[in-house]
């Protein structure tokens, strides 16, 4: 199978935070910028490098660096943010970041 060209546009459909979500992207898109176009800012660039886990997201329930991984690799799968933990729960995790100096 031949490999995409660089400047190709590929259509990427997963699950955000519960809701189906269909992007396109350049082949090399990191999954961090793909999520915030999607309107997820929780998910933050920090290190870029994969160090500081500013973008941290779950993967089908695993936490991975959004920022060491392309959109194209979460094809039909499910990515949870921060987002996704809005409403009365935020409170309590919240509080676990402070009393953890998180
Ligand atoms: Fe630092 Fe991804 S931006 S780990």
């Amino acid at each position: 199978m031949a490999e995409p060209a660089l400047e190709e546009s590929l259509e990427v459909s997963f699950e955000l935070n519960g809701e189906p979500t269909h992007v396109t992207v350049a082949p090399r898109t990191l999954l961090v910028d793909a999520l915030r176009e999607q309107g997820a800012k929780s998910v933050h660039i920090g290190c870029d490098e994969g160090l500081c886990g500013a973008c941290t997201v779950l993967l089908d329930g695993d936490a991975v660096k959004a920022c060491l991984l392309l959109a194209v690799q979460v094809q039909n799968r499910r990515v949870e943010t921060l987002e996704a933990h809005q409403g009365p729960d935020l409170d309590a995790l919240q509080r676990a970041f402070r009393d953890e100096f998180g």
